[in-house]
Formats: structure tokens, C-alpha cells, sequence
């Protein structure tokens, strides 16, 4: 395992090109399955979730061939193969996976992709979805098996809005003849680019991006092109990275409302954000001042997944904040690692209660997933002194290059290999 080994206190100056949306590429690898012919990815991002998901389709026959930001998947030639356990547990968005198999092949098993550290992820929602649309499932301590004598329209409400359940139901109801209406869908921008690709692909798809959805599919998809827009939620961790530390930075290709959610509450907290061409423009020459509360929440409210880097940021405000997190269990374990750096965290069920301090410094410290492993890379930024973070493979899943960047930056931080191996 690898660690980064970072000497914080400076302001971050430049600018840097957010990649493509790991969110939104995940479901449309898996898409890709429905239409044997070709997908191509324009503006895929370098990180380990996508070359996790691109190890799957092999595994299933499928070509891919990965160059400068575009990723070419020929499933012409797919075979049905058992999806294996090393691989799900990788990477949880393999859960999206079932769907496309189901839908391409008649049956479906996949090792039981199981919690992360944020929370223990059922798949409840997912299993309903299918079962609407004609699937048959029995699910064992470790497998989820599933068949189908042949999908059908259907009308589908979902218990919560879910993101990767809402990704599996329009995707099975496009590869079929008929409409299938999803109502309680989730609205995450990353489900309107997967409807994009579906329309593309030959479904007709109306309410993308709302909370009902009606698919009509046409029986057979044909191959597409996807253009992925920029990651949202790496956008916003750079703009975390700049009121956490102080800084002037160029944002490539991001918009105010790609950061629809969280950008009031960086404006809130003191930053300065104006477009400057195609590029968005973040500031922030003071200490950042806490707001008193936020919430997370679905789409389009604040977004689970920018949740710690807030805090990070909080940890050093001017202030208190109170932060409840309910989308996710169990997503405040870094806390622990955050306090041992001088923060002032209190954490009571699914509520952080966060008392700004002037400065902290550096520690020892572990990231627990992806994007707690973030979030101490900008603590370790914004603190006084010398921080080690180990575990960085969580932080490679869903982030391009990010020791680079942050270092094109200004930032004093290098990538090392861990003695622990
Ligand atoms: C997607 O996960 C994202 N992952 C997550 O991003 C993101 O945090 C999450 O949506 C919420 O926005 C990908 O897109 C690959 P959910 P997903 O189903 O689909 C519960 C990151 O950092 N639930 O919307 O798994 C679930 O336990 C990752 O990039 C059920 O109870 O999220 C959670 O509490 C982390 N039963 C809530 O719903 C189900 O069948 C939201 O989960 C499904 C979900």
C-alpha cells in the first residue's frame, strides 16, 4: 500500500482540469453490455474504479481499450461468466452491473458487493426494481443470483430515491420492448447522463433528472458515443483544498451549476467563485467561517460525498458547524484521525458537532475510503507541519493524479511507497 506524505501550511495558486465523472462512467461501462456492438468514452477518467470496471468486462469477453481519456468497449463478442468475488468487493458500483447482465444474458451472480466503511450499502431496493421488471432472485450469505424468463415494462416506485437501484432499473427497462415508468427515481446529474447514453443507444427516455422517469425501449441498442461531463465532486474537493489552505485557483470546465449543492456553501463560508472563460474561478483570502448547520440529503440537496471534505474545512473555520449526515450510516470514522490533528470533532449518531480551531498540525494518519481519504489530504494541507497518509489506494478509486495536481498547485506533497509492505 502506498502513502503520501504531505508538508502543509501553503496556499494553493494555479489552475487545474477536472476529469470526467467517475459516477457517471461507472454506469455507462456497465451500460455498454446492453447494446453488442461499440461504446466509446470521451473524457474517461485514469482511476482505479474504472480500470476495476474495465478488469469485469474482460472477465466477460468484452474489449476495452483505454488511451488518453477515451475508453472504447467492444461487447460484441460478450459471454455470460459468473462475476467474481475479488472483483465486486473492489468496487461497489459493480452492484449496477446487474442489470445489463440480466437484461444481455437472462441471469445474473455476482458476489454480494457488501458495505464499505461508510455504511453497510443493502441492495434491497435494487432487487425490488428487477423483480418489477421480471427478474427472479435468492440471495445467499455471499451471492446475489438472479434470472428471468424475459423482462417486461412495468411501473416501479422506488422506497428512496437510490442512485445505484435507479441506474439498474432504466437500464434494464431500455434494453426491452415497451415503456417502464420509475417514480421516486433519484435525480443526481449522473442519472441524466446515463439516459443520455440510453437515448443515444436507441431508447426514449423522458423526466430524466426528475423524480419520474419513463423509459421506452426498443428491444435492441445499438452502439453509442458518451462524452462524461466533469466530476462534480472532485471539482468540489479542490475548491475544499483552496478555503481550506488559501488560494486562487482556475477550475477547467466547471460551472457553478455542476456544483449545484455545495457551492453556497463555499460562498457561505467566505469564497469568492466568478467564470473566467471556461473556467470557474474559486478564491479565499480569509480563515473560512463556519455556517451553523448542514444537512446532507438526495440530490439536489447537499451531497453525502462532499460531506468530509466540508468537515475538514469546518475543522478550521471560524465558528461551530453542526453536520448531519443522512444519506449514509457509518461515514464519519475520520473523525478520530482529524482530532488527533488538533480538531475539535464530537460525533453523536449521525451528527458531527465541529468547533473551529486557528490551526492544526500534521499526524500519522490512515484514509478509512475515498472520500475521508480526501478529506485528510486537505487537513494535511491546511495543518502546521509534516502528515503521512496512508491507505492511498482508497484516494486512487475516484481521483486523476491528485498528489500531481495538488503539487502543480503549490502544495508541498509526495506520493511514497509504504515501508509497511
Ligand atoms: C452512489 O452510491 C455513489 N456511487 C456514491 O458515491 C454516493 O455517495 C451515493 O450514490 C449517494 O449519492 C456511485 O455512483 C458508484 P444509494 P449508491 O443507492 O448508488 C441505501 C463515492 O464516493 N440503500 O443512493 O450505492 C444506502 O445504504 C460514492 O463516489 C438501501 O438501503 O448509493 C444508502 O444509505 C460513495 N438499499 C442510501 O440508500 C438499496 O438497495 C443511498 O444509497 C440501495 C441503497
Amino acid at each position: 500500500m502506498g502513502k503520501i506524505v504531505i508538508n502543509g501550511g501553503k496556499r494553493l495558486f494555479g489552475s487545474v482540469c477536472i476529469h470526467g465523472a467517475k459516477n457517471a462512467v461507472l454506469p455507462v461501462m456497465a451500460a455498454s453490455l446492453m447494446n453488442e456492438g461499440v461504446t466509446v468514452i470521451r473524457g474517461c477518467p485514469d482511476i482505479a474504479d474504472v480500470r476495476a470496471m474495465c478488469g469485469i468486462l474482460n472477465h466477460l469477453h468484452c474489449k476495452t481499450d483505454f488511451k488518453k481519456g477515451c475508453l472504447v468497449i467492444d461487447t460484441s463478442m460478450a459471454e455470460y461468466e459468473e462475476i467474481k468475488a475479488e472483483d465486486t468487493k473492489q468496487l461497489r458500483a459493480s452492484s449496477v452491473l446487474m442489470g445489463p447482465v440480466l437484461a444481455r444474458f437472462g441471469k445474473v451472480r455476482l458476489a454480494y458487493p457488501g458495505g464499505c466503511s461508510i455504511g453497510s450499502r443493502p441492495l434491497d431496493i435494487h432487487l425490488h426494481a428487477l423483480k418489477c421488471l421480471g427478474a427472479s432472485w435468492s440471495v445467499s450469505e455471499d451471492f446475489i443470483e438472479m434470472e428471468t424468463t424475459g423482462l417486461h415494462p412495468s411501473e416501479i416506485t422506488l422506497r428512496f430515491p437510490s442512485v445505484g437501484a435507479t441506474e439498474n432499473a432504466l437500464m434494464a427497462a431500455a434494453a426491452q420492448c415497451g415503456t417502464t415508468v420509475l417514480y421516486n427515481a433519484a435525480k443526481e446529474p449522473e442519472i441524466e447522463s446515463l439516459c443520455a447514453y440510453l437515448e443515444k443507444c436507441g431508447a426514449v427516455i423522458t423526466g430524466a433528472g426528475t423524480e419520474c422517469v419513463r423509459v421506452r425501449g426498443k428491444g435492441v441498442l445499438q452502439s453509442a458515443e458518451f462524452f462524461a461531463k466533469p466530476d462534480r465532486i472532485v471539482a468540489g474537493t479542490y475548491m475544499a483544498a483552496v478555503a481550506a489552505c488559501g488560494g486562487s485557483v482556475y477550475l477547467q470546465g466547471v460551472t457553478p451549476s455542476l456544483c449545484r449543492g455545495f457551492l453556497d456553501v463555499f460562498t457561505g463560508m467566505g469564497m469568492d467563485i466568478r467564470m473566467e472563460g471556461e473556467a470557474m474561478l474559486v478564491q479565499m483570502y480569509h480563515r473560512p467561517v463556519n455556517l451553523h448547520k448542514i444537512c446532507t440529503g438526495a440530490y439536489p440537496d447537499f451531497p453525502t460525498d462532499m460531506q468530509s471534505m466540508v468537515l475538514s474545512v469546518a475543522s478550521v473555520g471560524e465558528g461551530t458547524l453542526i453536520l448531519k449526515e443522512q444519506i449514509f450510516e457509518n461515514r464519519f470514522k475520520y473523525v478520530d484521525e482529524l482530532n488527533r490533528m488538533g480538531s475539535k470533532i464530537k460525533v453523536e449518531g449521525n451528527t458531527a458537532y465541529i468547533e473551529g480551531v486557528s490551526g492544526f498540525t500534521g499526524a500519522q494518519l490512515a484514509a478509512p475510503d475515498l472520500r475521508a481519504g480526501a478529506a485528510l489530504v486537505l487537513a494535511a494541507l491546511a495543518a502546521d507541519g509534516i502528515s503521512e497518509i496512508e491507505d492511498i489506494e482508497y484516494i486512487q478509486r475516484g481521483y486523476e493524479d491528485f498528489e500531481g495536481k495538488l503539487r502543480s498547485l503549490g502544495a508541498l506533497i509526495e506520493r511514497v511507497d509504504s515501508e509497511r509492505d
